[in-house]
């Protein structure tokens, strides 16, 4: 068995960084997606994120986790609104992309293939499912600004193979 060379699980409360949380929860796998929105001319803005969650079913919440810093955020605040565009094990450059801070917004659409959800919020195509909110409420959370959002719309295909983000790589799922 590999050995770990991290022996981090002890460290108290006052202690841990956030690199050291950022190893703890690589190992928990995740799906990756873009979040998207409008600019104030209405223009597609978006970023890469693992941090979606299903909250409630009832109403149907959602929540998303952005950094404060990041340039998404604000326009997704001031729009009200937002889509997220869960990525198939192909679309990896895709989520490069969208990461990546020396490409701007109006780049990284160019790239792909979007359309206007009904909300006109972008949605990618040849995804997996996509979903339009409405924000339902942003909590400051650290660095972070947790999202939620009132899913107004959705669209899943019936089966696909997810991109998957684990220790810092994105890969897809081995059946
Ligand atoms: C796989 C992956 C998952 C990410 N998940 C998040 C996330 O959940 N929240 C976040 O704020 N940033 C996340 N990021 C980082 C953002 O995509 C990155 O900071 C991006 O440059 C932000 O763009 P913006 O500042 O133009 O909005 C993730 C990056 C990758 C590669």
């Amino acid at each position: 068995m590999r050995d770990l060379d991290m022996t981090i699980l002890d460290a108290s409360a006052d202690s841990v960084t956030g690199n050291q949380l950022r190893a703890a929860a690589s190992h928990f796998p995740t799906g990756v997606a873009i979040v998207s929105s409008v600019d104030n001319n209405n223009e597609p803005v978006g970023c890469t994120i693992s941090s979606f969650l299903s909250v409630s079913l009832e109403p149907p919440i959602v929540a998303v986790s952005l950094g404060q810093t990041t340039s998404t955020v604000s326009h997704l605040i001031a729009a009200g609104k937002f889509g997220i565009s869960v990525l198939s094990s192909s679309q990896g450059g895709i989520a490069a992309v969208f990461a990546d801070r020396e490409v701007d917004h109006y780049e990284r659409f160019a790239g792909v293939r979007w359309r206007p959800g009904r909300s006109g919020v972008p949605l990618l195509d040849n995804g997996l499912s996509s979903l339009e909110c409405v924000v339902h409420d942003v909590i400051p959370t650290g660095d972070h600004l947790l999202i939620l959002g009132h899913v107004q719309a959705l669209f899943a295909s019936g089966w696909g193979s997810p991109l998957v983000h684990h220790q810092g790589t994105l890969g897809s799922l081995k059946r």
